[in-house]
């Protein structure tokens, strides 16, 4: 995904504005840019690689001056060219730097071509430049300018403006994806992620969607998307935040799992805006492969294949094509059938483990395309496949993967919808699906204040040896996943077994010694898991259910229930797997195992 950076300073910027680039890295680009304002003229460099290919080149030419904006760019309109990355100039006054899609660029840019404009890339960014020159030239000035330009894109964006007229003033703007002002003293800065500007500041200003900001060296002056001057506070990062930290937690896995709601919104920025999903969002191909995907294949190993899982439930049900889930041990060693026009979707948290690595490479060749979803954005996975969705998680540690699997739950939910659009998913219910995906951070803060009651619960847990899960239909993943991560972490035996398999066969091992966790559906099959508990309870068994606000299950006798607050039953998979990754780890807690590095487990399984 694309980064930005941008600095107003006494000082030159230029080292500034490479380090930022350097930080942002992780984002995963393709090529990297910068123009710096010195002296009345605007000095631009771009190369196509690393930002060290930049760093090179500005060795060779320095770029002085202290007002300038950089960029890596991940390619979606257009190639990775040279002609392609930013900054994007119109004539030699005015540069651009943007990050997110604008979706109606063609037609701004026949209108803009017809007015006598000479496009030099296959950008959309490029619409912008030549929008605000145009806006210029009509007598405005540079922030009015930018406020009648954003009045004309639709899509998701932040960008940042420097104008020669104007030397000392640094706009930016956002809308849909992610930027952050950094404050400093007698010197101010933005970026994409604050982590690009901690070597120069601690102290930042979050804008809001629709904010115009210009900013100077010594002041900053912010207006709403109403066009009126707003305060937005600074806050000071604490160094604890940083993602290698454990901060106030007691492990890694705990502050994974209250990362979750800042992660939701990670993975959403820049993918949808308006109500509607942004396709650009995963790559500039994607359009034309969803139009001819028949099937979709899913490989991938672990939490990523209990991810996949409920993906083929979302797939099926919402886009309604066949969707077969395998993992990907077994999916690399038999000669597999695939119809020409699959997708293979592999799934990993980490990009390099070996099984999905071998999955995809053994089939690349013979289906339509293949999608990686991924956490690491320069991993082989993402380098090998012809689409990618990175999901932002940040870098997880703790080895059980948490904010991980619902970060892939998210991305695979915007795939079904992406798919679905191609394959007659109705607007009104893709904008009914990115609402309630909108709700996601917001929920999942609400679910955490769950940590107290699950924390008694997960007491009832400490002497036992074995659990069992059982969930229906899209739940039954969840389960897989809640008794996967009990087992991993406190070495309890645990196995998840769709609720109505109970009677074939696990039925035979409950007593009071066995503990049965149900995560109960807000679908028909409620009735029918009510049967299944009946079951348990009939042979003594304890049961520990989480049930969603409204429904009919109290707690009794050897019956345990927590309520999920009200949402959205599209959002189960993503809601119930909250509170199983709180229980496992209390319990874990509780039988005094090493939460974030269990024994005999790697984080990144790299070999077979
Ligand atoms: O990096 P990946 O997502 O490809 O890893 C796959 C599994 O090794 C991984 O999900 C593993 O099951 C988790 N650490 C379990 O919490």
């Amino acid at each position: 995904m694309c980064g930005i950076v941008g600095a107003i300073a006494a000082r030159p910027v230029a080292g500034i504005l490479l380090e930022g680039l350097r930080r942002l890295e992780y984002r995963g680009y393709d090529s990297a840019g910068m123009a710096v304002l010195d002296q009345g003229t605007i000095n631009r460099l771009r190369r196509i690689g690393k930002v060290q290919a930049l760093a090179d080149a500005c060795e060779q030419q320095p770029l002085p001056g202290g007002l300038g904006i950089a960029h890596t760019r991940w390619a979606t309109h257009g190639k990775p060219s040279e002609q392609n990355a930013h900054p994007h100039m119109s004539g030699e006054g005015l540069a651009v730097v943007h990050n997110g899609i604008i979706e109606n660029f063609e037609p701004l840019k026949q209108e803009l071509q017809q007015q006598g404009y000479v496009f030099t890339s296959e950008t959309d960014t490029e619409v912008v430049a030549h929008l605000l020159d145009r806006e210029l030239q009509g007598g405005f000035d540079l922030r009015a300018a930018l406020r009648n330009t954003l009045a004309r894109l639709a899509g998701a964006f932040a960008l940042g403006v420097i104008h020669v007229d104007q030397p000392h003033q640094l706009l930016t703007a956002r809308k849909g994806s992610p930027l952050v002002i950094g404050v400093g003293i007698g010197e101010n800065f933005i970026a994409s992620d604050q982590l690009a500007l901690l070597p120069v500041t601690d102290r930042f200003m979050y804008l809001e969607d629709g904010d115009i900001a210009l900013l100077e060296a010594d002041h900053i002056q912010v207006w709403d998307a109403q066009g009126q001057v707003a305060e937005r506070a600074v806050t000071t990062f604490e160094r604890s935040q940083g993602s290698a930290e454990k901060g106030e937690f007691r492990h890694f896995m705990l502050k994974e799992i209250y990362e979750q709601p800042r992660v939701m919104q990670a993975v959403l920025e820049g993918r949808i805006a308006s109500g509607h999903l942004l396709e650009q969002a995963f790559g500039a191909a994607a359009g034309a492969v969803f139009d001819q995907v028949k099937q979709v294949q899913i490989v991938a190993c672990g939490t990523s294949f209990h991810a996949g899982m409920v993906a083929k439930y979302w797939i099926e049900e919402w886009v309604g094509i066949p969707c077969m889930v395998e993992v990907a041990s077994e999916f690399r060693y038999r000669p597999v059938v695939l119809p020409r026009d699959t997708l293979l979707l592999t799934l990993s948290q980490s990009g390099e483990t070996a099984d999905t690595l071998a999955a995809l490479r053994a089939v690349q060749d013979r289906v339509l395309a293949t999608l990686a979803i991924c956490n690491v954005p320069g991993s082989s996975l993402v380098r090998e496949s012809d689409l990618s969705l990175m999901t932002n998680a940040g870098p997880e540690i703790g080895v059980a993967s948490t904010k991980a699997f619902t970060s892939q739950l998210v991305a695979l939910m915007l795939t079904t919808i992406a798919l679905g659009r191609r394959h007659g998913l109705s607007g009104e219910r893709e904008t009914e699906l990115v609402a309630a995906l909108e709700q996601l951070p917001g929920l999942l803060q609400q679910l955490l204040a769950l940590d107290g009651p699950i924390e008694e619960m997960s007491a009832h847990f400490a002497e036992k040896h074995h659990a069992l899960f059982l969930g229906r239909n899209v739940l039954y993943p969840v389960a897989m996943e809640g008794a996967l991560k009990l087992k991993e972490i406190s070495y309890i035996h645990a196995e998840a077994y769709p609720a109505g398999e109970l009677k074939h066969g696990p039925l035979a091992l409950v007593d009071k010694e066995m503990p049965v966790i149900a995560v109960a559906p807000r679908n028909g099959m409620l009735d029918k898991l009510k049967a299944n508990l009946q079951e348990v309870r009939a042979r003594g068994g304890e049961l520990f259910v989480f049930a969603g606000c409204d429904q009919s299950i109290q707690a009794q006798e050897g019956v345990h229930v927590i309520h999920l607050p009200a949402l959205p039953a599209v959002l189960d998979p993503i809601a119930f797997t909250l509170p199983l990754q709180l229980l496992s780890y209390h319990v874990a807690v509780l039988k005094g195992t090493d939460v974030d590095q269990p024994r005999n487990l790697a984080k990144s399984v790299t070999v077979e």
